[in-house]
């Protein structure tokens, strides 16, 4: 968790004033990868790390923003916070102001400090913790209110427009609506979402980061978007009522394997059959059935590597060696891919021998110490009252 007695020091040693805190998680997505903006399903956990944000409005339009983790200050107008795409954290902040004020709120001036425990660009949704937090802590401290679905939208459209990469719902709907103890599973064509309580007995969620980030990572996850839209435009045109993969099935996909380039027979295939396997862990999750919900993981994870193409020898090593291990039931890739972090689901009585063997084993053939630790599901975006209790946020 985020020191926020050293974010206030912070803020207040930097602004002189008392900020208002609000804290929103990263995520662990468990299984359904690449299925969001293909209108399927996921299902994701909120993870209990994330960014915090100390706010206190000014009297102008100016938003002034630190960022404890880069040491670094951005600062924009908030009347005409600027295009994005500068390749750095001014996107995210640029993106939300203006994401929020096309939802209709007027913002006042702030000042901003802020902190996270979320490694940028591990696949953790260290942008959505951000925009989510960032975003609940502008719209609050300028009266306004914004529902929690706006408030994930708004998130994405900074993504979209501000950063450039297409990302579908899953991140900023999962930091803003996550319950304690339970994942999310989540719809991404109606946006039901179903609370699943996490039943992993004497199992824990592990997290390994391979601690490579690959430059690759946005254009290559637009570049798949592209090539699974183009597989439901082909099949619309057999299936008429088709309107994304979603309402695809691995016989269609058989059926008109000679229309498909193998690039984009390969997408789909992943797309199709990663829905499925979604909705399958979710009742193994619900039902405590460990075993089941741990080979579908790693199924996903064979999927991704082989099909879809967005894994990296790091990952697979990570994967590989996890699933020799003791008392570990499945290991997959987690997010966006191109390096970023693994999800396994390792036996509590091993989960020491498991930091240090994967630790150990990864570090003799890469020459990267990854980090490793494990994590619990938490709730969602929230505002913190230094008191400990928290306020209720609509
Ligand atoms: C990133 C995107 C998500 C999702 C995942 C892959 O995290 O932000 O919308 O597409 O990749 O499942």
């Amino acid at each position: 968790m985020v020191d926020i007695a050293e974010l206030i020091h912070a803020f207040r040693g930097r602004y002189g004033s008392f900020p208002r805190v609000f804290f929103a998680p990263g995520r662990v997505n468990l299984i359904g990868e690449h299925t969001d903006y293909n209108e399927g399903f996921v299902l994701p956990m909120a993870i209990d790390r994330g960014t915090a944000v100390a706010i206190a409005a000014r009297p102008d339009t100016i938003l002034r923003a630190f960022s404890l983790n880069l040491n670094d200050t951005v600062q924009l107008n908030v009347e005409n916070p600027g295009p994005g795409r500068h390749g750095n954290w001014l996107d995210y902040v640029e993106g939300m102001v203006s994401a929020i004020t096309e939802r209709g709120i007027i913002l006042t001036g702030a000042d901003v400090a802020l902190a996270s425990d979320v490694s940028i660009g591990g696949g953790l949704s260290s942008s959505a913790a951000l925009e989510v937090a960032l975003g609940m802590a502008l719209v609050s401290i300028s009266g306004g209110s914004l529902d929690k679905r706006s408030l994930a939208f708004a998130g994405q459209t900074a993504e979209y427009r501000h950063v450039g990469i297409h990302c579908g719902i899953m991140d900023q709907f999962t930091s803003v609506f996550a319950q304690r103890n339970h994942a999310i599973l989540l719809d991404c064509r109606s946006l039901d979402a179903k609370n699943v309580p996490l039943r992993i007995r004497e199992y824990q969620v592990v997290i390994c980061d391979s601690r490579v980030r690959h430059s690759l990572a946005s254009s290559e996850y637009n570049q798949r978007r592209q090539d699974c839209e183009l597989g439901a435009k082909l099949l619309s045109t057999v299936h008429p009522g088709l309107r994304s993969l979603r309402d695809a099935s691995l016989l269609d996909l058989e059926k008109h394997q000679s229309s498909f380039t193998p690039r984009v027979m390969q997408c789909c295939r992943h797309v199709i059959s990663e829905n499925d396997r979604t909705l399958r862990a979710a009742q193994a999750l619900s039902a405590g059935d460990v075993f089941e919900m741990g080979k579908l993981m790693s199924e996903s994870h064979n999927s991704l590597r082989n099909d879809y193409r967005v894994s990296c020898r790091e990952l697979d090593l990570l994967v590989e060696i996890a699933m020799t291990q003791s008392g570990v039931l499945g290991a997959r890739m987690t997010g966006g891919g191109f390096g970023g972090c693994t999800v396994n689901l390792v036996h509590r009585e091993n989960f020491q021998e498991f930091c240090d063997v994967v630790a150990r084993e990864y570090q003799t053939r890469t020459d990267i110490k990854p980090v490793i630790f494990a994590v619990d599901a938490g709730d969602g975006a929230r505002e913190i009252i230094p008191k400990g209790s928290q306020r209720i946020w609509i």
